[in-house]
């Protein structure tokens, strides 16, 4: 490894921290929601408020984010982010009421959105474009494994407050045991404010602004004295080249020169979701207790999907690079919709009795289904998304356009999750395994009829040959 290489690898680290946060942060809640609920009194639609408030906030910070960081700088934008995660966990952990606690996650909330799409837009703006896929796609390893962790942790946290050890009393553990679930996420937080000290400015965003000297050093770090020059050409050119387009605004998202990006990043956005990554992320349990397993064996089962979502993504960081985003799509969504179609007919062949009670069914078939998908889901729609979300967009409005697909993004999904307990009572499961299967086939005839590929090409190739073209 060059010491470039190491370079631009560790301020991906540290920024992917972002991601790590966020997905810590999104699903602590689910260990804590057992406990809220009985000590502050709360009904059932104040305690889906204290869960779903945070998607609320996260959605509008990634309206504001984008455009914040246009304006900014990159690296604000995720301090911010970094401050309002670390009170958020404070907030939380100390709340005397649930007032206080609802407000608390919502600040966070706030962080999560703007971490979600800035994070992965500075890695891509800083990364040379050989590595690029490889390094975008470390927030998404960090995402998932800010959720396993998240998991560990409250498990944890309920183990040690329920032994004998004197430290873990002395720290009331068991007493408080959601609050120190919700409180811990303070130290991560701290690193990441800490470590983007560390981090320099997007060299694309400098140039920007007009600062080419300050950009060309931090590009000479990353990529040598001979690709940054090449670099720092090609971003002035491209700026030129749109400067007598009008100023960067929400409008020009929509012009017809954008209309392929755009296309492609609304079309990713909601196939991440439409397929039901979420229902069976948040839901994992209760779908293999449908199967007719125990509760036990459930939670087991729900670990696993954690840990095979975990290991693809780390096959599609090797892969990514090499054999490119487009055959990882195709392939990923193939598995996606095969595996949909397989849990459909392992639903669609159970025998229920007459009060609809669960007479007889092949539940390794479903724990096949759920594992395969989510292999699939996690070799490409996963990481891929937000490479493709970095990397599609012309630098002047990129911002702008990721806060917009990453907002359409996360509505499907907040929608997705809603209507997944109503679709399975009414439906049933296998028709709703044939919706997000169909939703899967239909997505993967567009892809291959729409996505190029964009792998080993600097930002400003493709936007020459995306968007200025045409
Ligand atoms: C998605 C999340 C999802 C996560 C699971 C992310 O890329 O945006 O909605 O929960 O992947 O790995």
């Amino acid at each position: 490894m060059t010491a470039s290489v190491r370079y631009t690898a560790r301020v991906a680290l540290i920024v992917a921290l972002g991601g790590f946060l966020m997905g810590f942060d999104a699903s602590v809640i689910s260990g804590v929601v057992s406990f809220i609920g009985p000590e502050f009194g709360l009904n059932n639609l104040q305690l889906g408020w204290a869960v779903a408030s945070l998607t609320l906030t996260s959605t509008i910070a990634m309206m504001l984010a984008g455009p914040l960081s246009d304006r900014f700088g990159r690296r604000p934008v995720l301090k911010g982010a970094a401050i309002l995660f670390t009170v958020s966990a404070v907030a939380s952990a100390i709340a005397p009421d649930y007032a206080t606690l609802v407000t608390a996650r919502m600040l966070g909330g706030f962080g999560v959105g703007a971490a979600l799409i800035i994070a992965p837009m500075y890695i891509a703006e800083i990364a040379p474009a050989a590595l690029r896929g490889r390094m975008v796609s470390l927030n998404q390893l960090n995402i998932v494994i800010g959720i396993s962790v998240a998991y560990f942790s409250n498990f944890l946290i309920l183990y040690l407050g329920q032994s004998e050890f004197a430290w873990a009393r002395s720290l009331h553990l068991g007493e408080w045991n959601w609050r120190w679930m919700l409180g811990v996420e303070a130290l991560p937080a701290i690193v990441y404010f800490l470590g983007l000290f560390s981090v320099p400015e997007s060299p694309r965003w400098l140039v920007m602004r007009g600062k080419s000297e300050q950009a060309l050093a931090i590009l000479q770090r990353v990529g040598g004295r001979i690709q940054a020059e090449k670099d720092l050409g090609a971003v002035r050119k491209s700026l030129q080249a749109e400067a007598s387009l009008n100023k960067g605004s929400v409008r020009e998202l929509f012009v017809p020169a954008m209309r392929l990006v755009l296309t492609i990043g609304v079309v990713v956005a909601i196939l991440q979701q439409i397929t039901g990554i979420n229902s069976v992320f948040f839901y994992a349990p209760m779908i293999f207790e449908q199967s007719g397993i125990g509760t036990d064996a459930a939670f087991m089962q729900a670990v696993m999907v954690g840990i095979v979502n975990l290991l693809v993504t780390i096959v599609a960081i090797l892969l990514i690079d090499r054999l490119g985003r487009r055959p990882l799509l195709i392939s990923g969504l193939v598995i996606i919709a095969s595996s949909m179609l397989l849990l459909a007919y392992s639903f669609a062949t159970a025998q229920y009795g007459p009060g609809g009670e669960l007479i007889e069914m092949n539940s390794t078939l479903v724990l096949v289904g759920i594992l395969s998908f989510v292999a699939g889901f996690g070799v490409s729609l996963g990481p891929v998304m937000w490479v493709l979300f970095s990397e599609l967009f012309p630098n002047r409005i990129r911002g702008i356009a990721i806060s917009f697909v990453g907002l359409i993004n996360s509505s499907i999904s907040f929608i997705v999750q809603l209507v997944f307990p109503w679709e399975l009572d009414n439906f049933g499961p296998a028709v709703t395994f044939l919706i997000y299967g169909s939703f899967a086939i239909i997505g993967l005839v567009l892809i291959v009829r729409i996505l190029p590929e964009t792998k080993g090409r600097s930002l400003e190739e493709l936007q020459a040959e995306l968007v200025i073209s045409r």
